[in-house]
């Protein structure tokens, strides 16, 4: 059934949730799916924002016949080259051969990469500041590279004040009924899954976000239409705006403490919860506590993001890091981890050497402090331990 969502004068959402997708890029797990938005504007000509995942194309093609009408599409803006919005430009086009391709210089090199048969189409080639008038509508280009490709650009609208921003504000997570954040509790619903998107997907890009920030700051802005989740009106805008401007800096959002432990057989875990309650017992901030082998990396770089302490313990595993633990380190590192405070606790029966060793990895971010004092366990913590494990928690709380 045609599914199309009024957003703002002239324009609709014709996009389509994914709901059994089980990982967003074959790699990060989705507990309530994710939308893939499309966006058609109809005025003295028509524009569509991009297509969609190959997996909701039957959806789409409902949605875009519908809005269209008896209409004939004029244009394709592309904002982003990335399959799950780029799968279908060959199948509209084939539809609708009249139609003319508006992208980049990068763009059409991705656009003659995945869609050879597309060479024969009309194309504009746009770059930053160009216009391209939709009737009344015009619409102004900004280029946003490595947010989080390179090809990637924003659309303004000048009519309306729509920003049409890519994957930029975009989160994980299907839309439900509504698609306005202001008509639902975005917080509750989505901002863990926002920060984990953003961590993971445009986490490295935190400069070139802060770029296009600055960008955006100089555009009246009343709509931003992202090509994944809800779509920002009004003042709401101004507090995810202010979510991106921590995030794309690395500054925690709270003062958190989040606790990841690795563990083969019980002994570490437990050593990371009586770390968790020394922690709590001094301090009214909120702890979490995470198994690495239980919980997805890209849930744990999410509550990276957020918090600003983190307490990593890990058992030595042939003379190195648990490698659970190893491999969330490297993804820190790949994704450029900034500005936060690590404390350390290793195990090992005979030779403990994780603590040395996840230091060694946590040299590699920038503007972090690690905590001097390793917690060390052999095999196992006792009561005789518990005024080490105070110590311990104490100097967590006191790093500055
Ligand atoms: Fe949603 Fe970068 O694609």
């Amino acid at each position: 059934m045609v599914n199309i969502i009024s957003v703002t004068k002239d324009t609709v959402w014709i996009g389509a949730n994914d709901r059994r997708i089980a990982l967003f890029e074959n790699l990060f797990p989705l507990a309530d799916g994710v939308s893939y938005n499309s966006y058609l504007l109809t005025d003295g000509q028509t524009a569509l924002f991009d297509t969609c995942d190959i997996a909701v194309s039957e959806q789409y093609f409902e949605n875009l016949r519908a809005a269209l009408g008896d209409r004939k599409l004029d244009y394709l803006i592309i904002l982003h080259m990335e399959p799950d919005h780029c799968s279908q430009i060959a199948t509209v086009a084939a539809l609708h051969p009249e139609l003319t391709l508006v992208g980049n210089a990068k763009t059409f090199t991705m656009l003659n990469q995945f869609f050879p048969e597309t060479a024969g189409l009309k194309r504009i080639e746009v770059k930053e500041g160009d216009t391209l008038a939709i009737g009344t509508h015009t619409l102004h280009f900004v280029m946003a590279p490595m947010v989080h490709w390179p090809e990637a650009m924003f659309a303004y609208d000048d009519a309306t004040k729509t920003l049409f921003s890519a994957d930029a504000f975009g989160t994980f997570g299907a839309v439900d009924g509504s698609i306005f954040a202001d008509e639902i509790d975005f917080e509750r619903r989505y901002l863990d899954e926002a920060r984990r998107y953003y961590a993971n997907i445009v986490g490295k890009y935190g400069m070139q976000v802060q770029a296009v920030l600055k960008k955006a700051a100089g555009l009246s802005i009343e709509t931003i239409c992202p090509l994944h989740g809800p779509v920002w009106r009004g003042g709401n805008i101004a507090w995810f705006l202010d979510k991106y401007d921590k995030w794309s800096k690395y500054e925690p959002e709270d003062d958190g403490i989040v606790v990841i432990y690795g563990s083969l057989y019980g002994h570490t875990a437990s050593a990371a919860a009586a770390v968790a309650a020394k922690l709590r017992a001094n301090t009214a901030r909120e702890v979490r506590v995470y198994d690495v082998s239980e919980t997805h990396s890209s849930y744990l770089v999410g509550e990276i993001w957020r918090c600003g302490t983190v307490v990593l313990c890990s058992p030595t595993y042939n003379n190195g890091i648990y490698l659970p633990m190893h491999a969330l380190l490297h993804d820190l590192e790949a994704l450029g981890l900034k500005n936060r405070r690590f404390a350390l606790a290793e195990n090992g029966t005979w030779a403990p050497a994780a603590g040395k060793l996840m230091r060694e990895e946590l040299a590699k971010l920038k503007d972090c402090v690690v905590l001097e004092e390793t917690l060390t366990i052999r095999s196992a913590l006792h009561a005789a331990d518990e005024e080490r494990v105070e110590a311990f928690a104490k100097a967590v709380l006191g790093m500055q």
